[in-house]
């Protein structure tokens, strides 16, 4: 197990490169599924998650290589899918990582079969998979939940009309990775509308696929008879929320910090409340921006919601930012029902935080003081590591191996811009 330490008080400075998303490279490697062949997707973060789905995906008889000596932030990823010889994704990698559900559709509309172990509840809630389920079914699959696995079958899948209860974002990859190959047009409404998906769809697109309204509520999906790898190498997105993270860092320590390879236009929505909190943004164009602040941070409430409402995903790392903000504030989280795990961890740092069901009630104080503390899960040990760099002293942040499926090379790209951090065995006695 390792731990990271971080001593307050850096300015962080300069430019660091965002790698590519977590979120988006998952789906997109598990869509390769969909047809024989040799894919080549690049901007692979690398990421534990990834190599979580890279082992899933050899376990079905899909093997793939990966570029470089694995000590790089980004990586190129060949995966040949051509013998899918399992259908099935065993709980021991399905409990670690609960997008590996998202072989659902893709087996269903490869081999008509497909044996996924239920995900299970993670620590930021029960992370059910009805509606994925639910969408399925329309199109002619039958499941049955036994022995804590989800086993499906179908014919032919055909194409349906589908209404989803919540913007679900797996749901919504699920059931587009299943629809593409189906027998007629598929519309799912109530759709995600995160980058993400638009990212998913554009490399279905790139191997054939039809598909409209991607990053609209309203998906149709034309399925075609068979798919193709894409012909040219697939670049993931950038990453919203890592660079959401570090666009915080900016802020918290009041420094300056460039980003690049980022989707700036996906990240609009934080810009806006950086600059309602004091910060500066100066957008260089659509993959690169900086962002600085001085002085006083002002405190701003927000709500999490779908995209292009506030991320979820970003929620951890501004209650952060807001625990020393020159006042009061809210956090409510309304997508997960257990996501403020970060908050006690806070308060060992200082912070004064009291949460009322989804709602966390901050109060901006002056100063946060180093300690110990234990990463719950991906995001809150972000938002702890946010905290450490401006909290006077050392902090120690536990189990980040939360924060290894997430953030592709944290502890240099924060040192290049001038943190003092270090990544260290638990038991190591360590003074920065
Ligand atoms: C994706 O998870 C992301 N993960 C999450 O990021 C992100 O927080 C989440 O979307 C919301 O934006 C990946 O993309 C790999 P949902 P997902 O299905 O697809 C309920 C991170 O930190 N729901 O949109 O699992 C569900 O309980 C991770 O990078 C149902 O009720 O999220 C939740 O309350 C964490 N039934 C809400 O919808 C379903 O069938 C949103 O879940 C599906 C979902």
């Amino acid at each position: 197990m390792h731990k990271i330490v971080v001593k307050g008080g850096s300015r962080l400075e300069g430019t660091v490169h965002i790698s590519g998303a977590k979120n988006a490279a998952l789906p997109i490697l598990i869509a390769t599924l969909l047809t024989d062949g040799v894919h080549r997707i690049v901007n692979v973060p690398n990421l534990a998650d990834i190599s979580s789905t890279l082992s899933l995906l050899g376990r079905m008889g899909c093997p793939s290589l990966i570029s470089g000596d694995g000590q790089e932030a980004v990586q190129e990823i060949t995966i040949d899918a051509t013998n899918i010889a399992f259908c099935e994704a065993p709980y021991d990698l399905v409990r670690k990582m609960r997008a590996s559900v998202l072989v659902l559709g893709p087996l269903l509309a490869r081999k008509g079969y497909a044996k996924v172990s239920l995900p299970g509840g993670c620590a930021i809630g029960n992370r059910p998979v009805d509606q994925h389920l639910k969408g399925l079914e329309a199109m002619g699959c039958t499941f049955e939940i036994k022995g804590g696995y989800i086993e499906g079958t179908v014919s032919h899948l055909k194409g349906a009309e589908i209404h989803l209860d919540m913007p679900t974002v797996g749901g919504t990859e699920n059931i587009m990775m299943a629809a593409v190959l189906a027998d007629g047009i598929t519309t799912i409404h109530n759709a995600a509308r995160e980058p993400e998906i638009v990212d998913l769809a554009n490399f279905l697109r790139s191997m054939g696929a039809r598909i409209q309204g991607e990053g609209t509520s309203t998906l149709v999906i034309d399925g075609v008879p068979a798919l193709r790898p894409s012909r040219q190498p697939y670049s993931v997105m950038g990453d919203r929320i890592e660079a959401a993270t570090y666009m915080l860092a900016a802020m918290m320590t009041r420094g300056s910090i460039t980003l690049t390879g980022v989707p700036v236009a996906d990240i609009s929505f934080l810009c806006n409340i950086v600059k309602e909190a004091g910060g500066q943004i100066q957008m260089h164009n659509a993959s690169s921006l900086t962002v600085s602040h001085s002085g006083p941070i002002t405190p701003v409430s927000v709500v999490t919601a779908p995209h292009p409402g506030f991320a979820t995903d970003m929620q951890a790392q501004w209650m952060t930012v807001m625990s020393i903000a020159d006042g009061s504030s809210t956090v409510t989280e309304k997508i997960f029902e257990n996501r403020f795990m970060h908050v006690p961890e806070l308060a060992r740092l200082g912070a004064n935080i009291q949460t009322d069901g989804r709602v966390a009630h901050i109060q901006g104080v002056s100063t946060l003081h180093g300690a110990t503390v234990m990463a719950t899960d991906l995001r809150a040990s972000a938002s702890l590591i946010l905290a450490g760099l401006v909290a006077e002293g050392q902090t120690e942040v536990l189990r980040v191996y939360h924060l290894d499926r997430g953030y592709a090379n944290l502890v240099e790209k924060m040192k290049g811009l001038g943190a003092t951090i270090g990544r260290f065995a638990s038991s190591e006695t360590v003074t920065l």
